[in-house]
């Protein structure tokens, strides 16, 4: 996966261009309602969406490639961002609030687990999330050879597991989950390309 990520960030340079996805200003308005004052976003690729947040919060991205974080640091300056594995690595602060676009989906169910464990401990009781996945309502859920259930390897060499309501509302089981849904999702390339998808979103709390 890393290598898939960095050579794609260093002959794309910033794949999904700058603006940010709708749902970081969805997120934003959710984590002022909660007064948050800190936002962490695991797998902050090239930083479009930590740009929205970096204005009124302190915001940190954790991100695995290299030329991704390169890129951030320039884009986005008032972000702090570190170079390593969302999976394991851990903040010295707790967070009040934490944004993940589009990265629980890359990985097979133990891995999934441990992102969401690893990233509610980065977060303060009470503090709240919003988590997007790629949804079963996509078109290319069930494409590709089955790697688990739900998860497929929908393009050559690149897989992704495809949730449900359900599914992804036991991975934050112990939270109080706030809301769920699915939209279209619409990524434009800086060439003006645009490919839409169906993704899947939840909201939580941490509770204990
Ligand atoms: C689908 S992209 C989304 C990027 C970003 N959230 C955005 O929308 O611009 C997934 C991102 O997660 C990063 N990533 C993959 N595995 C990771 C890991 N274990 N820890 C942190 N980042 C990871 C990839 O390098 C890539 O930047």
């Amino acid at each position: 996966m890393y290598d898939y990520w960095n050579q794609r960030f260093a002959q794309e340079g910033m794949i999904w261009g700058s603006d940010p996805s709708p749902t970081a200003l969805l997120a934003m308005d959710l984590f002022r309602q909660h007064q948050s004052k800190s936002v962490l976003v695991p797998g902050a690729g090239y930083g479009r969406n930590t740009k929205v947040f970096s204005k009124e919060f302190e915001t940190y991205g954790i991100e695995v490639t290299p030329v991704a974080i390169e890129i951030a640091a320039e884009w986005d300056p008032l972000s702090s961002f570190t170079l390593g594995s969302a999976l394991d690595h851990r903040l010295e602060i707790q967070v009040d609030a934490i944004y993940c676009y589009d990265l629980l989906h890359l990985f097979l169910q133990e891995e999934r687990r441990r992102l969401v464990v690893n990233c509610l401990k980065q977060l303060r009781l009470g503090g709240v999330v919003y988590f997007t996945s790629f949804s079963d309502e996509d078109p290319n859920n069930g494409c590709g050879r089955l790697m688990e259930p739900g998860t497929y390897e929908y393009k050559e060499g690149k897989f992704a597991h495809f949730f449900n309501d359900r599914e992804l509302r036991e991975h934050f089981a112990g939270t109080e989950i706030l809301d769920t849904g699915s939209y279209p999702e619409t990524l434009k390339s800086p060439e003006g390309k645009s490919h839409s998808y169906i993704l899947r979103y939840i909201v939580a709390r941490k509770m204990s």
